[in-house]
């Protein structure tokens, strides 16, 4: 072998409190199993008041890691104390991918990239659409609003049930970015070419109220970010309305990417058969 990035065997994590339910550790274990790279991935229970300690311990290298994954809840608290958090993390306020890199931790997240590049995968051409209405103020919603003002579309509307949360954003991420109640939904749906979920409605098969897609434009595309039911109540309607659906299981593949190649030096492929290992992987633990 004459590739000397072979030669180095790297170790990456994904932390988070609690951890258990992480697929990740399936998603980047096929990737070195199928690259036939001799590196490691593992999940690391790490308590929020354990948290600094643990950022301390990877950046003195007293660790042994390259990098890894920030979940939930120390998202925010890795971008504090991040010691070079890129342009993307530094707007969200939030990082969820750590690589270390001349003895500094760099960050950044890389939510927005897996949302977009799942929605190129499957839907090509879903930004080109001026307006769009995203459902949900929370923490995941913000890289949403992030990708999908960066590629373009001009309106935004965020609402939420807490309309608060919605203003935050709103002022966070700009002129584009519209805060509206939930009570708003018929009006801004009108003419929008795109819907996207991003609240914890319809998760684990919840109720969701009913919803009319036909003000919509016609070739409108409708996604969720819960992947859990693979197909969401919202999703199951925008379809039985004729609409354009993506689910929300290719963004979490697709997040994956960019740490991979940081830690490990290549870059992987996300696959049908790897969508179906982690579709398995949900089955077994139902
Ligand atoms: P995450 O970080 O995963 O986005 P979060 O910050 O708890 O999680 O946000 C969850 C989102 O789902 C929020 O937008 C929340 O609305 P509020 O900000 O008003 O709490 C939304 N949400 C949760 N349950 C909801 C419900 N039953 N009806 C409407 N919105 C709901």
């Amino acid at each position: 072998m004459d590739d000397s990035r072979e030669t180095f065997v790297n170790h990456a994590f994904v932390a988070g409190y609690p951890i258990r339910h992480s697929r990740s550790p399936v998603i980047h274990g096929y990737w070195l199993k199928n690259l036939n790279l001799q590196g490691s991935y593992r999940t690391i229970e790490v308590t929020p008041d354990k948290f600094s300690d643990f950022i301390s311990d990877l950046k003195s290298g007293t660790s042994g890691f390259k990098g890894g994954n920030i979940t939930i809840p120390h998202k925010e608290a890795a971008f504090a104390l991040a010691d070079r958090p890129d342009d993307i993390a530094s707007e969200i306020g939030a990082a969820n991918t750590l690589w270390l890199e001349d003895g500094l931790v760099h960050a950044t997240n890389t939510d927005g990239i897996g949302f977009t590049a799942n929605l190129d995968a499957l839907a090509p051409g879903w930004h080109r659409v001026e307006t769009a209405v995203i459902l949900g103020a929370g923490g995941a919603s913000r890289a949403v609003i992030q990708s999908v003002r960066d590629r373009g579309v001009k309106t935004i509307h965020v609402l939420n049930r807490t309309v608060s949360r919605a203003r935050e954003l709103a002022d966070r991420f700009g002129p584009a970015v519209h805060a509206q109640s939930l009570e708003a939904l018929r009006e801004v749906m009108s003419g929008a070419g795109l819907l996207i979920n991003t609240t914890s409605l319809g998760m684990d098969g919840g109720e969701v109220p009913d919803l009319d897609f036909s003000s919509m434009r016609t070739d409108a595309v409708v996604t969720d970010i819960v992947y859990v039911p693979l197909k969401t109540p919202i999703l199951r309607q925008a379809e039985a309305q004729g609409l354009r659906i993506v689910d929300g299981l290719g963004m979490l593949l697709h997040q994956a990417v960019p740490g991979f190649e940081k830690w490990f030096g290549r870059r992987p492929v996300v696959d049908a058969a790897l969508r179906q290992l982690i579709i398995d992987d949900m089955a077994a633990h139902a």
